[in-house]
Protein backbone atom coordinates (compact mmCIF):
# COMPACT_ATOMS: atom_id res chain seq x y z
CA UNK A 1 0.00 0.00 0.00
CA UNK A 2 1.74 3.63 -1.31
CA UNK A 3 0.16 6.82 -0.75
CA UNK A 4 -1.01 8.40 -3.77
CA UNK A 5 1.33 10.36 -6.17
CA UNK A 6 -0.51 12.53 -8.49
CA UNK A 7 0.65 14.71 -11.20
CA UNK A 8 -0.28 17.78 -10.68
CA UNK A 9 0.55 19.99 -13.89
CA UNK A 10 -2.58 17.62 -15.36
CA UNK A 11 -4.34 20.02 -13.50
CA UNK A 12 -4.17 22.49 -16.63
CA UNK A 13 -4.90 19.81 -19.30
CA UNK A 14 -7.54 17.62 -20.69
CA UNK A 15 -7.08 15.09 -17.33
CA UNK A 16 -8.08 17.95 -15.31
CA UNK A 17 -11.46 16.19 -13.71
CA UNK A 18 -9.64 12.97 -13.09
CA UNK A 19 -6.97 15.31 -11.48
CA UNK A 20 -9.36 16.97 -9.62
CA UNK A 21 -10.69 13.73 -8.23
CA UNK A 22 -7.59 12.16 -7.61
CA UNK A 23 -6.97 15.32 -5.42
CA UNK A 24 -10.10 14.47 -3.43
CA UNK A 25 -9.50 10.85 -3.05
CA UNK A 26 -6.05 11.88 -1.77
CA UNK A 27 -7.50 14.61 0.99
CA UNK A 28 -10.61 12.11 1.95
CA UNK A 29 -8.67 8.80 2.35
CA UNK A 30 -5.71 9.24 2.79
CA UNK A 31 -4.67 13.07 4.30
CA UNK A 32 -1.54 13.02 2.62
CA UNK A 33 -0.50 12.71 -0.94
CA UNK A 34 2.47 13.26 -2.84
CA UNK A 35 2.52 15.89 -6.09
CA UNK A 36 4.96 15.28 -9.11
CA UNK A 37 5.27 17.98 -11.91
CA UNK A 38 4.51 20.70 -8.90
CA UNK A 39 5.78 23.26 -11.07
CA UNK A 40 8.83 24.08 -8.08
CA UNK A 41 11.94 24.06 -10.70
CA UNK A 42 14.70 21.06 -10.20
CA UNK A 43 17.29 23.31 -10.42
CA UNK A 44 16.00 24.99 -7.29
CA UNK A 45 15.36 21.89 -5.43
CA UNK A 46 18.63 21.00 -5.53
CA UNK A 47 19.97 24.11 -4.80
CA UNK A 48 17.79 23.40 -1.27
CA UNK A 49 19.16 20.19 -0.36
CA UNK A 50 22.67 21.34 -0.76
CA UNK A 51 22.47 24.45 0.97
CA UNK A 52 20.28 22.70 3.57
CA UNK A 53 22.98 19.53 3.88
CA UNK A 54 26.09 21.48 4.10
CA UNK A 55 24.09 23.38 7.40
CA UNK A 56 23.69 20.60 9.27
CA UNK A 57 27.33 19.94 8.42
CA UNK A 58 28.74 22.99 9.27
CA UNK A 59 26.83 24.57 11.91
CA UNK A 60 24.26 21.70 13.56
CA UNK A 61 25.80 18.01 13.98
CA UNK A 62 28.63 18.48 16.12
CA UNK A 63 25.98 20.56 18.40
CA UNK A 64 23.53 17.92 17.86
CA UNK A 65 25.79 14.88 19.46
CA UNK A 66 27.46 17.15 21.69
CA UNK A 67 24.87 19.25 23.45
CA UNK A 68 21.39 17.65 22.38
CA UNK A 69 19.62 16.42 25.60
CA UNK A 70 18.04 13.41 23.74
CA UNK A 71 21.47 12.18 22.91
CA UNK A 72 22.03 12.42 26.44
CA UNK A 73 18.74 10.75 27.66
CA UNK A 74 19.20 7.41 25.24
CA UNK A 75 22.79 6.90 26.40
CA UNK A 76 21.74 7.12 29.80
CA UNK A 77 18.49 4.64 29.22
CA UNK A 78 21.24 2.46 27.22
CA UNK A 79 23.86 2.00 30.31
CA UNK A 80 20.89 1.25 32.57
CA UNK A 81 19.70 -1.36 30.27
CA UNK A 82 16.40 -0.87 31.16
CA UNK A 83 14.85 -1.57 27.56
CA UNK A 84 11.90 1.32 27.91
CA UNK A 85 11.89 3.39 25.39
CA UNK A 86 12.33 6.97 25.24
CA UNK A 87 8.91 8.85 25.43
CA UNK A 88 8.95 11.89 25.47
CA UNK A 89 11.72 12.98 23.25
CA UNK A 90 12.55 13.01 19.31
CA UNK A 91 16.15 12.41 17.60
CA UNK A 92 15.72 15.18 15.55
CA UNK A 93 17.81 18.15 14.91
CA UNK A 94 15.18 21.00 13.94
CA UNK A 95 14.95 25.11 13.50
CA UNK A 96 12.02 27.15 11.84
CA UNK A 97 12.24 29.86 9.17
CA UNK A 98 9.59 32.42 9.04
CA UNK A 99 8.56 35.54 7.07
CA UNK A 100 11.18 38.09 8.71
CA UNK A 101 14.36 37.44 7.54
CA UNK A 102 16.12 39.49 10.32
CA UNK A 103 15.27 36.18 11.83
CA UNK A 104 18.92 34.63 12.88
CA UNK A 105 18.85 31.26 10.74
CA UNK A 106 22.37 30.31 9.16
CA UNK A 107 25.10 31.97 8.15
CA UNK A 108 26.08 29.03 5.60
CA UNK A 109 26.57 30.78 2.02
CA UNK A 110 23.77 30.43 -0.35
CA UNK A 111 20.99 28.95 2.45
CA UNK A 112 19.13 32.51 3.04
CA UNK A 113 18.47 33.41 -0.35
CA UNK A 114 17.59 29.91 -1.45
CA UNK A 115 15.39 29.32 1.00
CA UNK A 116 13.62 32.66 0.98
CA UNK A 117 13.30 31.74 -2.85
CA UNK A 118 12.03 28.51 -2.07
CA UNK A 119 9.55 29.67 0.86
CA UNK A 120 8.08 32.12 -1.76
CA UNK A 121 7.29 29.09 -4.26
CA UNK A 122 6.04 26.67 -1.63
CA UNK A 123 3.53 29.41 -0.72
CA UNK A 124 2.02 29.77 -4.11
CA UNK A 125 1.49 25.96 -4.32
CA UNK A 126 0.40 26.35 -1.14
CA UNK A 127 -2.73 28.44 -2.23
CA UNK A 128 -3.15 26.50 -5.49
CA UNK A 129 -3.34 23.66 -3.50
CA UNK A 130 -6.28 25.47 -0.99
CA UNK A 131 -8.00 26.51 -4.17
CA UNK A 132 -8.17 22.61 -5.07
CA UNK A 133 -9.56 21.78 -1.80
CA UNK A 134 -12.17 24.53 -1.93
CA UNK A 135 -13.39 23.26 -5.34
CA UNK A 136 -13.43 19.87 -4.33
CA UNK A 137 -15.43 20.86 -1.06
CA UNK A 138 -17.94 23.17 -3.19
CA UNK A 139 -16.34 25.96 -1.72
CA UNK A 140 -15.77 29.83 -3.37
CA UNK A 141 -12.03 30.00 -4.90
CA UNK A 142 -9.97 31.61 -1.78
CA UNK A 143 -12.04 30.21 0.97
CA UNK A 144 -9.97 28.36 2.71
CA UNK A 145 -7.32 31.04 2.25
CA UNK A 146 -9.50 34.07 3.55
CA UNK A 147 -10.21 31.88 6.47
CA UNK A 148 -6.64 31.44 7.46
CA UNK A 149 -5.81 35.04 6.87
CA UNK A 150 -8.08 36.40 9.10
CA UNK A 151 -9.43 39.79 9.53
CA UNK A 152 -5.64 41.31 9.14
CA UNK A 153 -4.93 39.34 6.15
CA UNK A 154 -1.93 37.49 7.35
CA UNK A 155 -2.19 33.93 7.09
CA UNK A 156 1.48 32.46 8.87
CA UNK A 157 3.53 30.35 6.55
CA UNK A 158 6.54 28.54 8.31
CA UNK A 159 9.51 26.25 7.43
CA UNK A 160 10.96 23.66 9.67
CA UNK A 161 14.64 22.49 8.34
CA UNK A 162 14.84 19.00 10.11
CA UNK A 163 17.71 16.29 10.04
CA UNK A 164 17.32 13.01 11.52
CA UNK A 165 20.89 12.02 12.23
CA UNK A 166 21.64 8.16 12.36
CA UNK A 167 20.78 6.75 15.45
CA UNK A 168 22.75 3.80 17.27
CA UNK A 169 19.92 2.34 19.24
CA UNK A 170 16.44 3.20 16.92
CA UNK A 171 14.37 1.05 18.57
CA UNK A 172 14.35 2.78 22.19
CA UNK A 173 13.38 6.33 20.73
CA UNK A 174 11.09 7.99 17.71
CA UNK A 175 12.79 10.06 14.97
CA UNK A 176 9.59 11.85 15.34
CA UNK A 177 7.02 11.30 17.66
CA UNK A 178 2.97 10.23 16.13
CA UNK A 179 1.09 13.68 16.12
CA UNK A 180 -1.40 15.37 13.83
CA UNK A 181 -0.88 18.53 12.24
CA UNK A 182 -2.39 21.51 14.01
CA UNK A 183 -2.21 24.28 11.01
CA UNK A 184 -3.77 23.72 7.68
CA UNK A 185 -1.62 22.37 4.58
CA UNK A 186 1.56 21.26 5.10
CA UNK A 187 4.17 21.29 1.82
CA UNK A 188 6.95 18.40 2.60
CA UNK A 189 9.91 18.07 0.85
CA UNK A 190 11.22 15.48 2.02
CA UNK A 191 14.93 13.20 1.72
CA UNK A 192 15.69 11.71 -1.86
CA UNK A 193 16.34 8.39 -0.47
CA UNK A 194 16.27 8.24 3.66
CA UNK A 195 12.86 6.98 4.59
CA UNK A 196 11.17 6.82 7.98
CA UNK A 197 8.40 8.56 7.46
CA UNK A 198 5.13 6.94 8.24
CA UNK A 199 1.06 7.41 8.29
CA UNK A 200 -1.08 5.35 10.01
CA UNK A 201 -3.94 4.87 7.54
CA UNK A 202 -6.86 2.21 9.18
CA UNK A 203 -4.71 0.74 11.37
CA UNK A 204 -1.88 0.26 10.13
CA UNK A 205 2.03 2.12 9.81
CA UNK A 206 2.86 2.53 6.14
CA UNK A 207 5.00 4.28 4.61
CA UNK A 208 5.49 7.58 2.91
CA UNK A 209 7.94 6.60 0.40
CA UNK A 210 10.62 8.82 -0.77
CA UNK A 211 10.16 10.23 -4.06
CA UNK A 212 13.15 12.31 -5.49
CA UNK A 213 11.81 16.21 -6.10
CA UNK A 214 7.62 14.70 -5.13
CA UNK A 215 6.45 17.71 -2.44
CA UNK A 216 4.37 15.67 0.14
CA UNK A 217 1.32 17.14 0.63
CA UNK A 218 -0.97 16.68 4.60
CA UNK A 219 -3.80 18.34 5.87
CA UNK A 220 -3.27 19.60 9.44
CA UNK A 221 -6.38 19.59 12.14
CA UNK A 222 -7.81 22.95 10.97
CA UNK A 223 -8.49 21.77 7.35
CA UNK A 224 -10.23 19.20 9.24
CA UNK A 225 -12.15 21.71 11.24
CA UNK A 226 -13.40 23.65 7.97
CA UNK A 227 -14.41 20.38 6.00
CA UNK A 228 -16.69 19.64 8.75
CA UNK A 229 -15.00 16.31 8.94
CA UNK A 230 -14.06 15.88 5.31
CA UNK A 231 -11.06 15.95 5.00
CA UNK A 232 -9.47 14.47 8.27
CA UNK A 233 -5.58 15.00 9.60
CA UNK A 234 -4.05 11.95 10.08
CA UNK A 235 -1.21 10.59 12.59
CA UNK A 236 1.91 10.57 11.12
CA UNK A 237 5.49 9.77 12.93
CA UNK A 238 9.32 9.35 11.74
CA UNK A 239 11.47 6.56 12.76
CA UNK A 240 14.76 7.13 13.93
CA UNK A 241 17.03 5.20 11.79
CA UNK A 242 20.61 3.42 12.59
CA UNK A 243 22.36 5.13 8.97
CA UNK A 244 21.84 7.69 6.68
CA UNK A 245 20.85 10.95 7.79
CA UNK A 246 16.82 11.89 6.70
CA UNK A 247 16.42 15.78 5.50
CA UNK A 248 12.88 17.07 5.75
CA UNK A 249 11.86 20.22 4.88
CA UNK A 250 8.23 21.03 6.05
CA UNK A 251 6.18 24.03 5.30
CA UNK A 252 3.35 25.14 7.15
CA UNK A 253 0.54 27.13 5.67
CA UNK A 254 -1.48 27.88 8.48
CA UNK A 255 -4.15 30.15 9.59
CA UNK A 256 -3.12 33.83 11.38
CA UNK A 257 -3.17 33.05 15.06
CA UNK A 258 -6.49 35.71 15.01
CA UNK A 259 -7.89 33.74 12.69
CA UNK A 260 -11.41 32.39 13.56
CA UNK A 261 -11.96 28.59 12.55
CA UNK A 262 -15.54 26.50 12.30
CA UNK A 263 -17.10 24.45 9.88
CA UNK A 264 -17.68 26.10 6.53
CA UNK A 265 -20.98 27.25 6.73
CA UNK A 266 -21.81 25.77 3.23
CA UNK A 267 -20.77 22.15 4.49
CA UNK A 268 -22.46 22.14 7.83
CA UNK A 269 -26.07 22.72 6.04
CA UNK A 270 -25.80 19.33 3.73
CA UNK A 271 -25.25 17.59 6.46
CA UNK A 272 -27.56 16.25 9.41
CA UNK A 273 -28.57 18.36 12.58
CA UNK A 274 -27.09 16.13 14.50
CA UNK A 275 -23.33 16.53 13.07
CA UNK A 276 -23.56 20.02 12.91
CA UNK A 277 -21.96 20.17 16.17
CA UNK A 278 -18.94 18.10 15.27
CA UNK A 279 -16.39 20.38 15.11
CA UNK A 280 -16.14 23.56 17.30
CA UNK A 281 -15.69 27.66 16.18
CA UNK A 282 -12.61 28.52 18.10
CA UNK A 283 -9.79 31.27 17.67
CA UNK A 284 -6.81 29.72 16.31
CA UNK A 285 -4.14 31.10 18.59
CA UNK A 286 -6.28 29.12 21.64
CA UNK A 287 -6.36 25.98 19.95
CA UNK A 288 -2.06 26.38 19.41
CA UNK A 289 -1.89 27.23 23.32
CA UNK A 290 -3.79 23.96 23.65
CA UNK A 291 -1.50 22.10 20.85
CA UNK A 292 1.96 22.89 22.01
CA UNK A 293 0.78 21.16 25.41
CA UNK A 294 -0.79 18.41 23.82
CA UNK A 295 0.74 18.19 20.31
CA UNK A 296 1.25 13.87 20.76
CA UNK A 297 -2.20 13.37 22.55
CA UNK A 298 -5.23 12.68 19.92
CA UNK A 299 -6.68 15.94 18.92
CA UNK A 300 -10.47 15.15 20.03
CA UNK A 301 -10.10 16.00 23.62
CA UNK A 302 -8.21 19.41 21.82
CA UNK A 303 -11.57 20.23 19.88
CA UNK A 304 -13.13 20.03 23.46
CA UNK A 305 -10.47 22.07 25.33
CA UNK A 306 -11.18 24.95 22.48
CA UNK A 307 -14.92 24.54 22.42
CA UNK A 308 -15.15 25.10 26.07
CA UNK A 309 -12.85 28.62 25.89
FE1 LIG B 1 3.73 16.58 11.36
Amino acid sequence: MTIPVIDFSKLNGEERAKTMAEIANGCEEWGFFQLVNHGIPKELLERVKKVCSECYKQEREEKFKNSTPVVKLLNEIVEKKSGNKLENEDWEDVFTLVDDMNERTSETPGFKETMAEYRAELKKLGVKVMEVMDENLGLPKGSIKKVFDGEEGSAFFGTKVSHYPPCPNPELVNGLRAHTDAGGVVLLFQDDKVGGLQILKDGEWIDVQPLPNAIVINTGDQIEVLSNGRYKSVWHRVLATPDGNRRSIASFYNPSLKATISPAPQLVENLKKEMNQAYPKFVFGDYMSVYTEQKFLPKEPRFQVVRAM
